[in-house]
């Protein structure tokens, strides 16, 4: 899930917002679960690149002050676009997904498989304290369908991190931008599809319903559908804190394109994207 665009499947210009009930047919429980594969990658294929990719990861290199040879988690790793960049930079990174075609697009991309492990980010398989860092980047948290999940996920990130170890958690802003996502749009996608896209935040719960359906032709549409709970500056940093982390600080996300100045720069109520970092405290045991 990226931040609006008019090119992309998470939205576009401004047409108001407002709250709503659950759309019928909208996303079911856990659809996280099944969501993120051929679809979802056909879907953002042109909004990113190894340039874009690579910027994305000096800026979090930069901005946590890694030093080669750092033990890095990437969770929620997916296609692995980050993870090859952290490692090209001489990190010891490894990736978590829990989607089965997302680590096969990775493999795909040839990242060894001892780089990517197969897991939720609630129970990452990995001994405690044994990260320098933890990124959780471009929209990987906050699917589950209760709140108390997403607490989870970030004290298992705690957990695995060494005392002193950083957090990055990089997602949409649910800032102007998230309430001014168009419920409806569509747009071609390639030469022979076409994206039709629904976007409803309901604020009573603070989630996105994402629903996007490609048609090709005399194909059976496909569907990319997620829930995502968006959060605001001072959620995160509550959140964050009741998991343990200190030194929170949020910023503006990504940025998407390669021409932009660096990401990290100061929240705005405008950024699209916002990044949250907590370090584990440095002498607390892990
Ligand atoms: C929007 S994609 C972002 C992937 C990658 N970070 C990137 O920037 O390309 C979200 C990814 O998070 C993964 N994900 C979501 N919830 C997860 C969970 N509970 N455990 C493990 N992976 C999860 C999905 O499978 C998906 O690959």
């Amino acid at each position: 899930m990226t931040e609006p665009s008019t090119a992309g499947p998470a939205g576009g210009r401004s047409e108001g917002g407002h709250a709503h009930d659950r759309p019928r047919g909208g996303p079911g429980a856990e659809a996280w679960k099944t969501a993120f594969g051929g679809t979802y990658l056909d879907l953002y294929a042109s909004e990113f690149s190894e340039t874009l990719d690579r910027i994305q990861v000096g800026d979090v290199i930069d901005m946590l002050g890694l030093f080669t040879g750092a033990k890095l988690l990437d969770a929620g790793c997916g296609q692995g676009r980050h993870l090859k960049q952290f490692i090209d930079a001489g990190l010891d990174a490894v990736g978590l997904d829990f989607s089965g075609e997302m680590l096969a697009a990775a493999r795909g991309k040839g990242l060894p498989a001892g780089r990517l492990v197969q897991g939720d980010i609630r129970s990452p398989p990995f001994p405690a304290g044994c990260f320098d860092a933890v990124a959780s980047l471009y929209t990987a948290f906050g699917f589950f369908d209760d709140a108390d999940e997403d607490l989870a996920a970030l004290k298992a990130f705690r957990r695995v991190l060494r005392p002193g170890g950083w957090l990055v958690l990089e997602t949409i802003h649910a800032g102007g931008p998230a309430r001014m996502w168009p419920e409806r749009k569509s747009y071609p996608l390639g030469p022979s599809a076409f994206v039709r896209e629904e976007n409803r935040v309901d604020w009573k719960t603070g989630t996105l319903d994402q629903v996007v359906t490609v048609e090709s032709g005399s194909a059976r549409p496909r569907v990319f559908a997620t829930r995502l709970r968006i959060y605001t500056k001072r959620q995160l940093s509550e959140l964050l804190e009741a998991a343990g982390f200190v030194d929170i600080a949020c910023k503006e996300g990504f940025r998407t394109d390669p021409q932009a100045p660096a990401s990290f720069g100061p929240l705005l109520a405008t950024s699209s994207r916002i990044a949250c970092i907590g370090r584990c405290p440095p002498h607390a045991p892990a």
